[in-house]
């Protein structure tokens, strides 16, 4: 295999499983011969791709302007449905009571403490103009950014609703992410609003959201007002800034019921959604309004086979881009009724969610590789407890699948009757790009199959030549499709840096792939300095310059080693300065200041301090051999090091952190000559 295959994901064992699955799952005759997905999709869309989504655009969408121009693409800046305007919340909420479905659920809410709420497409369009209403009040106009940092409460969907009726982009900051990384992507955004909640539920505890977001509005300019929802009452000690600060529940409440949706044009920005790449600072991905509402809803109906009675439930959390376009906008848009639960799977224990598919009768249910490797591990016998009948299709998205995860997934959640939709995509595509779709794809567990109608994938060596069947390379797109970003905000070369330069005119995606010969695709992780750690995109650099803006830290390098439930968990290697003690407690001191400065899904699970570290001659750490290191693989190739022939690790990696549990370890690991004692 290519350099790819080694140095993504995929350098362990599981990939080798992977390559080797040979088990394939034609489609039930009787799932087909009701499945809104049919093989003429492909068809249609390999005879004229714009002319695919410009149909669909007439049909699906309800345009207070009807467009003129189907695509625009100044490679690589696309435009789509130009000259058209409309509302993305009159297209997810309003247009359904309109139709007579007002008194349709649009989600059943369930807290975690065991509170529940059930909102109606009615309520929506209540709540959702009020809270817009109170945005106006508190001076937002079209076109200002809106920051949300919230738990999974309904009163997160209505904000992004309320700033999509009015024209005002959010950037939706994920409730885990520390004071730091809000008040950067906030000031990186420009926002004028926080909307914010005192605190949520997680594990049976209250999380102070409030008191993380005071601290970050220390550093924030732009920021004028504050909304807050009351969520935990007094079991949080923050507290309300006057003239800055307001109670959701005294302001939204007492706003008229009513408010008009402002059309807005088709490249209207609808949001930015921050994602790490490979230098510390993350990209604020631009989203827009017609082409995403589109590709979003376009691929729900299709691979999720979404009907007006289904329950559809989408189990990532809001904050991340599956929540964005696979809870909010993408089933919104197609009328579904959604559930959304705010804690944690294992509260109060690990079958709460198989609790909540019964009582609802949850019939599609969406998750990742990550949560479903967590189950597994708890047995068969908790899902068997419970009555999982009215499920229909599985997807999962994040991370590559195991096939031994996707026949669990299978067999013990879908009771083997289920499709399971593998669906490939990223914060950048905002929609799934490649993906079985149910009813026509005959699946192996393990791939993603093939990509989405109108999509063009492929995979390519390092010229850029599409590599042969069976073979490994980069994953690449060609075409654009209605959902893609339209850019990194404020950072047009960086856009085109990023992705559009590693190949001319494509688009690189960053994951290394291989077609089998059967042409379906099989995703092998990242080929750059992103790790995936449950499914959340954390760059190395990022976690390397949290550690080294500590004052004990002289320099770190952080690699992914792959993990049996997160598929990767963080490696830190740090050398410390000179009379610093290394020891246990600076080792978790470090982990909580990496928490600080990122979130607590980016602390080390291990941590080794090292009294130096491999570089190349230009100075640039080599992650690979660190990567074998932290694997416990035989130590690769060596020779791009600075003295080739002389250099080698001088010692394993300590037993303690070769256990699978977070550890700390101090080691005499030396990066030194060989003729070095
Ligand atoms: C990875 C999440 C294999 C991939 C929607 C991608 C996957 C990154 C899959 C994007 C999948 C996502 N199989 N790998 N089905 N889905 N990925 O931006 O490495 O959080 O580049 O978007 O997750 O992560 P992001």
């Amino acid at each position: 295999m290519t350099e790819v295959q080694r140095s993504g994901t995929g350098s362990g064992p599981e990939i080798e499983n992977l390559l080797a699955e040979s088990r394939a799952f034609p489609p039930d005759p009787a799932f087909a011969a009701q499945a809104n997905a049919t093989a003429e999709l492909y068809e249609e869309a390999a005879a004229d791709p714009v002319a695919f989504w410009e149909r669909r655009a007439r049909e699906k969408l309800t345009w207070t302007r009807p467009f003129e121009r189907t695509l625009e693409w100044d490679l690589p800046f696309a435009k789509w449905f130009v000259g058209g305007q409309l509302n993305v919340a009159y297209d997810c909420v309003d247009r359904h009571v309109e139709a007579g479905l007002g008194d349709k659920v649009a989600y059943h809410w369930i807290g975690e403490p065991g509170d529940r709420r059930t909102l109606t497409f009615a309520d929506l369009q209540r709540e959702v103009s009020k809270a817009a209403n109170a945005l106006r009040e508190l001076g937002v106009q079209t076109g200002d950014r809106v920051a949300i940092y919230m738990p999974m409460i309904p009163e997160l969907p209505i904000a992004m609703l309320a700033c999509a009726r009015i024209g005002a982009p959010h950037t939706v900051v994920f409730g885990g992410f520390s004071a730091e990384a809000l008040a950067g992507r906030i000031n990186d955004a420009q926002a004028k609003l926080l909307i914010t909640a005192d605190g949520g539920w997680r594990r049976g505890k209250a999380v102070d959201l409030k008191s993380a977001a005071d601290e970050a509005l220390r550093d924030t300019p732009t920021i004028e007002r504050v909304l807050v929802v009351r969520r935990v009452g007094g079991a949080v000690a923050s507290s309300m800034a006057a003239g800055r600060d307001v109670w959701w529940h005294e302001l939204v409440e007492r706003q008229p019921p009513e408010c008009l949706p402002v059309p807005v044009d088709s490249e209207h920005l609808l949001y930015l959604l921050y994602t790490s790449g490979t230098t510390a600072k993350p990209k604020g991905i631009v989203h827009t309004s017609a082409g995403y509402l589109l590709g979003t809803s376009v691929t729900h109906e299709m691979i999720f086979d979404a009907k007006p009675d289904d329950v559809y439930w989408c189990a990532a959390d809001i904050g991340w881009v599956t929540g964005h376009s696979y809870i909010v906008y993408g089933p919104l848009a197609n009328g579904t009724t959604g559930v959304l639960y705010e804690g944690a799977p294992d509260t109060p224990d690990w079958d709460r969610w198989w609790q909540i598919v019964e009582e609802l009768g949850v019939t599609i249910l969406y998750t990742a590789p990550t949560a479903i490797r967590a189950f597994m591990k708890q047995g068969d016998a908790l899902p068997a407890k419970h009555d999982l009948s009215s499920l229909r299709v599985l997807g999962s998205v994040g991370e590559p699948i195991n096939p031994e995860a996707w026949l669990w997934y299978q067999r013990n959640i879908g009771g083997g009757r289920c499709p399971v939709v593998d669906t490939w995509w990223q914060t950048e595509t905002g929609m799934i790009l490649i993906t079985p779709l149910p009813g026509v794809t005959t699946t192996k567990p393990g791939s993603a199959t093939s990509p989405f109608p109108g999509i063009d994938a492929d995979v390519v060596d390092g010229e850029g030549r599409p590599v042969p069947l069976g073979e490994g390379g980069y994953l690449v797109l060609r075409r654009p499709w209605p959902a893609m970003l339209r850019g990194i905000y404020g950072d047009p070369d960086r856009y085109r840096e990023t992705y559009w330069s590693r190949f001319p005119g494509m688009y690189f995606a960053g994951d290394g792939a291989r077609r089998d010969e059967d042409g379906y695709f099989w995703l092998l992780g990242r080929v750059d300095d992103v790790m995936n750690v449950a499914g959340h995109r954390i760059s190395t650099i990022e976690v390397e310059s949290a550690l080294v803006g500590h004052p004990s830290v002289a320099e770190a390098a952080v690699v992914g080693k792959t993990d049996p439930v997160s598929g990767q968990a963080i490696f830190a290697f740090v050398t410390i300065r000179v009379g610093v003690e290394s020891a246990d407690a600076l080792g978790r001191e470090l982990r909580e200041h990496v928490g600080r400065a990122i979130g607590p899904i980016a602390r080390p699970k291990y941590l080794l301090f090292t009294p130096d570290l491999p570089k190349t001659r230009s100075g640039k750490i080599v992650r690979r051999l660190l990567r074998d290191v932290a694997e416990g693989a035989p130590l690769g190739d060596t020779t791009t090091l600075a003295d080739p022939a002389s250099w080698r690790p001088s010692a394993p990696v300590p037993p303690e952190l070769r256990k699978n549990e977070p550890a700390i370890g101090l080691s005499r690991i030396g990066w030194m000559r060989r003729s070095d004692p």
